[in-house]
């Protein structure tokens, strides 16, 4: 243990960063800039004993940095993002954020309760995405902002009125980002709401565990703890089925790179541009946390496991990513550069039966937990 801080004090020196003193704050702020409506964006920092920061912007609760050393202890920023806050406004796929009510797709926006009929804003084809015109990563968020004695944390809230985008019941949201001495990251979705609604919570962050600009992801190593995933139509809604992965390219439950298989001539491939599809969680307990995901980057030795209480996991390997964003310091952000391994419930549920419930009754408390952890080897 005395060796381990060793190191990682010296590793820290040679890197120009310091540990954290006692009498130093663990988060700190400053400006993100403002949206051309003259609203003001304020960036969160929360940084740790082992050297790694992480930015949270109240805007949409988007992770806009996130520096992590690789085994030599160098840092490097390991998710895509932009500069300016009017651009995560209007270009954004999403990179960073907190998406909801309903991540994921709705079947042409449209879904039943009981008598009761509702249709959503459609902004993905004839499809409902990640919320709708102003989901949740559009919405500035009320941050407050709290340290431990081996974590920092940020609470985030916000109540989506009844109505908003078509979804029924005002909804009342808190999410917890808390960044510990460990490389930990994890994130608690709390919401409860007035009127019985739908509810799916997660984050959308992209990763390069090379650096945010080093190019294709394809090289990345990664593990999905998920014997089934939900197959898709060609608009990426589910057809309903929970199909085995063996003998096909959905195949990650033995460690591969995202690129063996991305080009093997599979409908399901085609469909998505590559992979964009939902995984079946192989889940061994009901609630607890499980490990889902593990990313294995080898030239820099990053490693990140994501452990979740979700029953689904959508691994996007940035295939709509096609060079025309310019990201953070100006780095274009070119073709699959990123991934985003986004825990969920499965998309479409409210619209298929077999599918596990996406509803949220007044009186219930809808809590989940997603953990990113960091470590190399
Ligand atoms: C999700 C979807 C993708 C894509 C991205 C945003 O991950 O599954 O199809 O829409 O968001 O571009």
């Amino acid at each position: 243990m005395i060796f381990r801080t060793l190191v990682t004090v010296g590793l820290l020196a040679l890197t120009g960063c310091s540990p954290l003193q006692d009498n130093v704050s663990r988060i700190s702020t400053k400006s993100f800039g403002s949206l051309t409506d003259g609203r003001d964006v304020t960036q969160y920092t929360l940084r740790n004993e082992a050297g790694s920061s992480v930015g949270i912007i109240d805007l949409g609760g988007i992770i806009v940095s996130l520096n992590i050393p690789d085994k030599q202890g160098q840092l490097a920023d390991i998710v895509l993002g932009l500069d300016s806050p009017q651009q995560y406004l209007t270009e954004s796929p999403y990179l960073g954020a907190i998406v909801g009510r309903y991540a994921n797709r709705i079947k042409e926006g449209k879904f039943s309760l009981g008598e009761q009929d509702y249709s959503l804003a459609i902004n993905n084809g004839a499809n409902a995405l990640h919320g709708g015109l102003v989901g949740f990563d559009k919405k500035m968020w009320h941050v407050v902002p709290h340290e431990g004695s081996d974590y920092a944390e940020l609470k985030l809230s916000m109540v989506s009125e009844d109505g908003e985008e078509g979804y029924p019941g005002t909804l009342a949201v808190q999410v917890t980002y808390r960044f510990d001495d460990q490389n930990n990251l994890s994130v608690n979705y709390h919401a409860t709401t007035d009127k019985q609604t739908v509810i799916n919570l997660s984050q959308h962050s992209y990763f390069n565990l090379e650096g945010h600009a080093s190019g294709s992801i394809l090289d990345h190593h990664l593990t999905l703890e998920a014997g089934h995933y939900t197959p898709v139509d060609d608009s990426l809604i589910p057809t309903g089925e929970i199909a085995a992965v063996n003998n096909t390219p959905m195949d990650f439950r033995i460690s591969k790179t995202i690129g063996r298989d991305i080009v093997v001539d599979h409908p399901q491939l085609i469909y998505g541009g590559g992979f964009d599809h939902n995984w079946v969680l192989d889940r061994h307990t009901e609630h607890g946390y499980e490990l889902a995901a593990t990313v294995f980057a080898p030239k820099s030795g990053r490693q990140m496991e994501v452990w979740t209480d979700q029953p689904g996991i959508q691994f996007y390997s940035g295939n709509f990513l096609d060079g025309s964003i310019v990201g953070k310091g100006g780095n274009v952000i070119g073709h699959r550069s990123g991934f985003c391994l986004e825990t969920q419930h499965f998309p479409d549920s409210p619209n298929q039966p077999n599918f596990p419930s996406t509803l949220l009754n007044p009186g219930d408390v809808y809590d989940k937990t997603t953990i990113f952890k960091f470590s190399t080897h």
